[in-house]
């Protein structure tokens, strides 16, 4: 499996993030361990968590995926020296505690380091933009922790062009650590927010780029068809919006794609994110081992230009309906 640098930073990735949302939510603990296990086994080694996982679920208080990664961690001591852990701060927990200012990034670096079990965060994600919390003041946080040795590298999830340009120029003007890596929704149906001027902003800055959504929820799996496919997923609220002729049109295209591979669609959409430009690795996760097989093989499979190029057409925002159902 091939390794990417992931921007400027010293860490490099196999082409394909575990995304741990599901830990604690669509997958118990002992699937979630059989999930972490098999994603080492295949040869992957990122895995991508955030201190409100899965605060959604009711009787959740977030911090239970980051709590399960921990405990995989501890009952396997070989493991951690395999993967990168990313974890994002910023988020709503409840009581006060959210947002990018200094006091709240050192108290949850230390909960988030607790609940994971180990000495060390290799990525650190502003999860979302906080209008209240100055760049200086977030970016000055972030050093003070890698300065202590709590985390590695910084980055960004949900920011625009204008935010991540205004971000690092602070960075540069004050000689504050960067966001060296940015996490977007990227998908072939959610295309809008990152192709364009973010896009050329990561190209131009060599910023890593790891994609969130890189599935559309599952919808680019191919198992949602109709409104009676939804029922029964936990899923369902999310996929809705992508039961529209354009979902069908690219659902028709990864159909053609797939069946030229021998492949799944699941497969095929990753294959684009991973050959689309600016894109170190999507983040996807899966519920079981079946599914998580499908992800591997996804890192293997290579599209041609004119696979590649029919694709992007199925999808293209630009054309004559745009969005429009
Ligand atoms: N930065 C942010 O603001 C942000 C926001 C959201 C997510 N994220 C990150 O991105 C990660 C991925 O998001 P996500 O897991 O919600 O969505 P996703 O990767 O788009 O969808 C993954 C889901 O699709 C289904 N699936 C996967 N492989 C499949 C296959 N081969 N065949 C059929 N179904 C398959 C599974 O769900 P079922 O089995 O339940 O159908 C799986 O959990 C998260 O875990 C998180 O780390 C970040």
């Amino acid at each position: 499996m091939d390794h990417r640098p992931l921007g400027r930073t010293d860490l490099r990735i196999a082409p394909l993030v575990f995304g741990g949302n599901v830990f604690g939510w669509t997958a118990d603990e002992a699937t979630s361990f059989r999930l972490l296990d098999a994603f080492v086994d295949h040869g992957f080694d990122a895995i991508d968590t955030a201190d409100v996982y899965s605060a959604w679920v009711p009787g959740h208080r977030g911090g239970e995926s980051e709590a399960i990664i921990g405990r995989w961690l501890a009952a396997n001591p070989g493991k951690r020296d395999k993967v990168s852990i990313f974890t994002k701060v910023g988020s709503d927990l409840g009581e006060g505690r959210k947002g990018l200012s200094a006091r709240w990034i050192a108290q949850a670096a230390d909960d988030s380091l607790r609940r994971l079990q180990t000495d060390r965060i290799d990525l650190y994600f502003s999860h979302w933009p906080d209008a209240e919390a100055p760049y200086e003041e977030t970016l000055g946080a972030y050093e003070a922790l890698r300065a202590a040795g709590k985390i590695r590298h910084v980055g960004a999830s949900n920011l625009d062009a204008a935010q991540l340009e205004a971000a690092l120029g602070v960075s540069a003007a004050k000689g504050l650590p960067r966001y060296d890596v940015l996490q977007p929704e990227y998908n072939l149906y959610d295309r809008a927010g990152f192709e364009g001027p973010l896009r050329d902003l990561v190209l131009r800055e060599a910023i890593g780029v790891v994609t969130y959504f890189s599935l559309a929820s599952g919808f680019l799996s191919g198992k949602y068809r109709s409104e009676a496919d939804l029922a029964g997923s936990r899923r369902g609220d999310a996929v809705k919006k992508y039961l529209n002729a354009r979902g069908q049109r690219i659902l028709s295209a990864l159909d053609e794609v797939a069946a030229d591979h021998g492949a799944r669609p699941a497969e095929v959409a990753l294959a684009w994110l991973m050959a689309s430009p600016g894109v170190t690795a999507p983040i996807a996760s899966a519920t079981s081992t079946e599914q998580l097989a499908s992800l591997a093989r996804a890192a293997e499979l290579r599209l041609s230009t004119e696979q590649k190029a029919r694709l992007d057409a199925a999808g293209d925002t630009a054309s004559q309906d745009g969005n429009r159902p």
